[in-house]
């Protein structure tokens, strides 16, 4: 059985009609008027246990609505929900056995509270027997430095030293599962690099379960196995992150520093995109002539100092397919 099961999950708000303008403001206050604001919509999937998976789409998109729906925060409008065998909006304190939650905007610890207060209080509240609090204080110290900063209160923390502290809150008691809610939002790249290992590493060694949402998708690139993309509500993508540049795209850069001062580049297959002194660069279609042929060619015609390959950034790769869905394109048969 599946770790995690949605099945045309959906949640609407109900949110007020807004005037504008002064004396409409005033109105407002009386009027009842509403409307529905649809933010997911019948959205399924279902996630094995040891998987781990990246939520990826615009703000608005319906990712924290979806993770509120599966943590038991919120209620769904229709559809059903399963997670760790739970019903969570029904079970949420149950579920809380099996389950980490982190929410990059809101820390889950006690703001004035030094660090280990506050894990030392969480340990109260799950029941963690002895040996388990103090094996997991000093994996989550060796991976995540928390000696440096467990004496201090929340409130001082920085970004990531706040992010590290909700990690470890979160995973105290061995949830089968991890939420990650933009855990790296305003992370500087030595903490979000510390935080991708970190997560790798609980993956393999305990066999986590991760769902994370992230604006930073290089996160994805390196910590997930799948890829969820939504819009508007919906689930435009779901598949691995392996291969995706390859199913998305058949194009790829050549980047050639010639040797000497060429004037005029071209060569038969690849078309030249920029030019800036010594260096150009072609874009090509690999399901049509491959890199080494083109490296042939330009060996036999110019006198060249190196020549590299570059593959898209996932970014561009992502954009494609929002691209292609908002075009109304199939994607599930392209991909
Ligand atoms: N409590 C709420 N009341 C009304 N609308 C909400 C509420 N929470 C979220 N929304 C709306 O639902 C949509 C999805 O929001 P959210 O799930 O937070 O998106 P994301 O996390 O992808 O940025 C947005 O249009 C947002 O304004
Ligand atoms: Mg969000």
């Amino acid at each position: 059985m599946a770790i995690i099961e949605a099945q045309a999950l959906s949640k609407h708000f109900k949110v007020p009609v807004r005037k504008t303008g002064r004396p409409a403001a005033v109105l407002n206050l009386f009027s009842l008027q509403h409307t529905r604001r649809v933010a997911v919509d019948q959205v399924s999937f279902t996630i094995e246990r040891g998987e781990m998976v990246g939520y990826v789409g615009p703000n608005g998109a319906g990712k924290s609505t979806t993770i509120k729906m599966l943590t038991g925060i919120l209620m769904p409008s229709e559809g059903q929900v399963k997670v760790a065998g739970l019903v969570p909006h029904r079970e949420r304190k149950r579920l809380a056995y099996s389950i980490g939650v982190v929410f990059g905007q809101k820390t889950q610890l006690w703001w004035d509270v030094p660090v280990i207060e506050s894990l030392r209080l969480l340990r109260e509240i799950y029941k963690i027997p002895a040996a388990q609090y103090k094996i997991n204080l000093e994996l989550f110290n060796d991976l995540l430095d928390l000696h440096e900063f467990q004496n201090t209160p929340v409130r001082q923390l920085s970004l990531g030293q706040r992010m590290r502290s909700d990690l470890v809150a979160a995973l105290l008691h061995n949830p089968a599962i991890l939420f990650l809610d933009e855990p790296t939002i305003g992370v500087d790249v030595v903490a979000k690099e510390r935080f991708r290992t970190f997560i790798q590493q609980l993956n393999q060694e305990r066999q986590v379960t991760v769902l994370l949402t992230t604006h930073d998708l290089s996160d994805i690139e390196k910590v997930c196995d799948r890829l969820m993309i939504i819009d508007k509500g919906h689930i435009i993508y779901d598949g691995p992150v392996a291969g995706l540049k390859e199913r998305v795209t058949p194009y790829r850069v050549l980047v050639v520093d010639f040797a000497d001062g060429v004037a005029n580049v071209a060569i038969d297959g690849a078309e030249l995109m920029e030019r800036e002194g010594q260096q150009a660069r072609f874009r090509f279609n690999r399901h049509e002539v491959s890199a080494s042929e083109l490296i042939v060619e330009l060996a036999g015609k110019y006198r060249v100092k190196d020549i590299s390959v570059e593959e898209p950034e996932i970014e561009s790769i992502i954009g494609e397919i929002y691209r292609r869905s908002a075009a109304g394109q199939d994607l599930g048969s392209s991909l």
